[in-house]
């Protein structure tokens, strides 16, 4: 089973995608975490020392190297991973792979991510009143790659419907 999961920050990517391999019998895997352990260096770090163009164009080859490297899995992308480099086309190349946009609404994204913004370079120094701004603005830029997703899910409800959810449409 391959799923991948993508959609913006805080739309549930991580949550969802740890119980949903649970339920499918496959190994749940993090792009973010994948490009730690492969770096040696935080999200956060990798940012602030090299700099968002060098970050997009690691995350770029990290994602073909997992996808070559793996055939059972639940990834979970970063929020920004399908909106560079091709990636959604590379994602939508591999035909087995079931790849599902979570999308919450603009007021769930903004509670989830205020729950560890520092742990997010782009928003981290953003005011709360700055945030929704923010998200609104970078969502509407960021759906049209979002929406080229095979499967799209609201993930505003609670965690079990979602899986169920999810569970539903890969039958
Ligand atoms: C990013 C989202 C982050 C991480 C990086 C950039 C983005 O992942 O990849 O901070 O561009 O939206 P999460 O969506 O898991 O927070």
């Amino acid at each position: 089973m391959k799923i991948i999961l993508l959609g913006y920050m805080g739309s549930g990517k991580t949550t969802i995608g740890k119980q949903l391999s649970k339920k499918v019998y496959a190994p749940f895997y993090d792009l973010d975490h994948y490009i730690e352990s492969r770096e040696g260096a935080s999200i956060s770090e990798i940012f602030k020392t090299k700099g968002e163009i060098y970050f997009r164009k690691i995350e770029h080859t990290y994602l073909k190297e997992f996808l070559q490297e793996n055939d059972s899995y639940v990834l979970s992308l970063g929020g920004g991973t399908p909106c560079y480099a091709g990636n959604m086309d590379i994602i939508l190349q591999e035909e087995s792979a079931h790849s599902i946009y979570l999308q919450a609404s603009i007021p769930t994204l903004k509670e989830r991510i205020q729950r560890n913004k520092e742990k997010r370079p782009l928003v981290a120094s953003l005011s709360d009143e700055k945030l929704t701004e923010y998200i609104a603005k970078h969502l509407f830029e960021r759906r049209a790659f979002y929406e080229k997703a095979k499967h799209t899910i609201p993930t505003d409800g609670d965690l079990d419907t979602i899986v169920a959810e999810i569970r539903i449409l890969l039958h």
